[in-house]
């Protein structure tokens, strides 16, 4: 039965493998693109957000800045009532901890005037890379557990065959 058990021990090894490391987002695609006149909302629709991540905003500091803020104060581009202030030496980072919404923007009024603001929704990483469909949670969990019971099933009779055949 050795052959059979190595079987086995590839299946688990092969389930178990579904981790990720920490990916950098460099916000606006670039190394210094933390800048009017870039669509972030664009970016962001391409990118995917996991807990653990991070964001990087590359930016002049003597012009911009990047403030962590409330829903509402990122649609209306209000820079008094931060929750955080991001900025250091404007090659700043941010680590996405929780699994929500996070919406920043520039100070200096470069919100309103470049549309310097960005949206973002962070996810849970739950499972081996499947297409996430945004807003909701991948749901494909039991039938990736299922698949080495019905494998099993399969090949089973074959492994007796083979050692029956020796
Ligand atoms: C930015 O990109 C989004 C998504 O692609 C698009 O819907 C929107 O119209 C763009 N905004 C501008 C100002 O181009
Ligand atoms: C954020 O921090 C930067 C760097 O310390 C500072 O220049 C800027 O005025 C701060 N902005 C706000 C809105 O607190
Ligand atoms: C990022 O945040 C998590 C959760 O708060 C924390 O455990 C981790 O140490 C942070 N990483 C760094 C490098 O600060």
């Amino acid at each position: 039965m050795k052959g059979f058990l190595c079987l086995v021990l590839l299946m688990v090894t092969v389930e178990k493998t579904e981790s990720r490391e920490p990916v950098l987002h460099r916000v606006g695609g670039g190394r210094f693109s933390w800048k009017p006149n870039v669509n972030f909302t664009d970016w962001a629709i391409h990118e995917q957000f996991f807990v653990g991540d991070w964001l990087y905003f590359g930016f002049n500091k003597q012009l911009y800045s990047v403030l962590q803020v409330s829903q509402t104060s990122y649609d209306n581009c209000i820079e008094q009532d931060s929750i955080k202030n991001i900025t250091k030496g404007g090659r700043d980072v941010f680590n996405l901890t929780e699994a929500k919404p996070y919406y920043f923007i520039s100070g200096g009024g470069y919100c309103s005037k470049g549309g310097m603001k960005v949206a973002i929704i962070v996810q849970y990483y739950i499972s081996a890379p499947s297409p996430l469909t945004s807003g909701s949670f991948p749901i494909t969990v039991s039938s990736a557990s299922e698949f080495p019971g019905k494998l099993y099933l399969f090949v089973l009779p074959e492994v007796i065959l083979a050692y029956a055949m020796l």
